[in-house]
């Protein structure tokens, strides 16, 4: 069951994703579902909830904090408790959890992303079907059916997707774009490789940040996608895909090329640092997930006046996608609770306040852009339209297994020390062979 299902993720490039023209039949949230929720009461089961992210400080922590505002107000009897872990990208989070699990001490809920890595959680049975809840919150008439999809097995929905983030933004900073004078946006990754020579020859020290290990894997997957296209790069993760391509060593010279240009980096390094770079003018790019947002607001930085932003560009409009989703974990103590929880995060009001916060999408459908930022307008815009390509994010758990991704970001860590295309290309391949289905 698993194995047909990760190919299907795999290779589906979601192209109709925003839920505007859903074409697949089999195995979405089946109306029969079994998993009875509890009757909600007014005010709450009652009892802790603990929730479990990696949303613990800027930014990402404001998402979160009104959230939990929000939740006690209407649910006055639970007890709210925030398990966060730091590190961007789960990097901290994701180990303490599956210990957690393994030791049969789950949280209330916890953070995952639609896709391969719910799968995970789905196959080693830590996560129970929520199928109640989203008939409750509306399923198909509200949620994307194709996202649904990524969250289902067996007929069984099993988490409740709270935002959809885009990984492949190229972040700049106007004055210094400005002051090398690029007037125009790149159409392609060597555009951009030739734009990030502009700004070191107009005496920028570092026109690239980065952060640690998993944003380099971010940015090498922008720069895949962009030169492989939607097609070729899903197939990555399936039976047939190929990485030792020409198109995938392109992309590796290009990453490394792109690199020259970056300040040094260490395994650990998160990413508000290098997104801050860029806000505050150390660095003139910066390659990040949509989150990014939220941190030059934070930081008082006006779009287009102060930053601006574009997909990394290529032979397609690219939509490198991923949406966090919150799970009912098997043998939680407080069920009722996590109950309560997922009611709060499916639904509009909660989905409007914390989308606005945390740079994203809601996956509802039936929220209005009125009020969203004008970069969330437009990524919105970008999301629904026909021209754009939708893939899954390799660094953040939507395209490949937890196993997978682990083994990728060692090889991209190896790569930042050596930078050897080989030795990537032969670590890349080693990797899909023992996991691809
Ligand atoms: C992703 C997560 C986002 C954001 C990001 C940076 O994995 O889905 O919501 O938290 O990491 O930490």
């Amino acid at each position: 069951m698993r194995g047909k299902k990760l190919a299907a993720l795999a290779t589906a490039s979601l192209l109709v994703l925003s839920g505007a023209a859903c074409g697949s039949t089999t195995e979405s949230g089946s109306a029969d579902a079994t998993t009875p929720a509890s009757t909600p009461k007014a005010g709450g089961a009652g009892g802790t909830v603990g929730v479990f992210t990696w949303w613990a400080d800027g930014s990402e922590k404001k998402g979160l904090d009104a959230l939990e505002v929000m939740f006690k107000k209407q649910y006055p009897n639970d007890t709210f408790q925030n398990l966060a872990v730091a590190g961007g990208s789960g990097s901290n989070a994701k180990a303490k959890l599956a210990s957690d699990l393994k030791n049969g001490n789950p949280p209330g809920s916890f953070q995952g992303h639609a896709g391969a890595e719910l799968m995970d959680y789905i196959d080693a049975d830590q996560v129970e079907p929520v199928d109640d809840i989203i008939k409750e919150l509306g399923g198909e008439s509200v949620f994307p059916k194709t996202l649904l999809d990524k969250l289902t097995v067996d007929g069984h929905i099993y988490s409740v997707p709270v935002d959809i983030h885009r990984a492949n933004v190229v972040w700049s900073n106007t004055a210094l774009l400005k002051k090398a004078g690029i007037t125009s946006t790149p159409t392609d990754v060597a555009g951009w490789l030739a734009d990030l020579q502009k700004v070191k020859d107009s005496g920028v020290a570092t026109p690239l940040s980065i952060g640690g290990t998993w944003t380099q894997t971010e940015l090498f997957e922008s720069i895949l996608a962009s030169n492989l296209g939607a097609d070729e790069y899903s197939k990555l993760f399936s039976k047939d895909g190929k990485w030792d391509s020409d198109g995938v060593k392109q992309s590796i010279e290009q990453y490394k090329k792109a690199l020259t240009f970056a300040n040094t980096a260490s395994d650990g390094d998160d990413w508000p640092n290098a997104t801050d770079m860029v806000a505050d003018g150390k660095a003139a790019y910066n390659v990040m997930g949509d989150w990014a947002v939220a941190q030059f607001e934070m930081k008082g930085k006006t779009y287009k006046t102060d930053w601006d932003a574009f997909a990394m560009p290529g032979k397609e409009n690219i939509f490198d996608f991923l949406a966090d989703s919150f799970t009912l974990p098997a043998g939680t103590k407080n069920p009722g609770g996590t109950q309560d929880w997922l009611r709060f995060v499916g639904s509009k009001d909660a989905q409007t306040t914390f989308n606005k916060l945390k740079g994203s999408i809601p996956p509802r459908t039936d929220i209005s852009s009125d009020g969203f930022s004008a970069y969330q307008r437009s990524a919105m815009k970008d999301f629904k339209s026909s021209d754009t390509k939708i893939v899954s994010s390799i660094a953040h758990g939507a395209a490949v297994p937890l196993a997978w991704s682990s083994e990728i970001n060692t090889a991209m860590s190896k790569f930042y020390q050596d930078k050897n295309t080989d030795n990537l290309v032969s670590a890349l391949v080693a990797s899909h062979d023992k996991y691809a289905q």
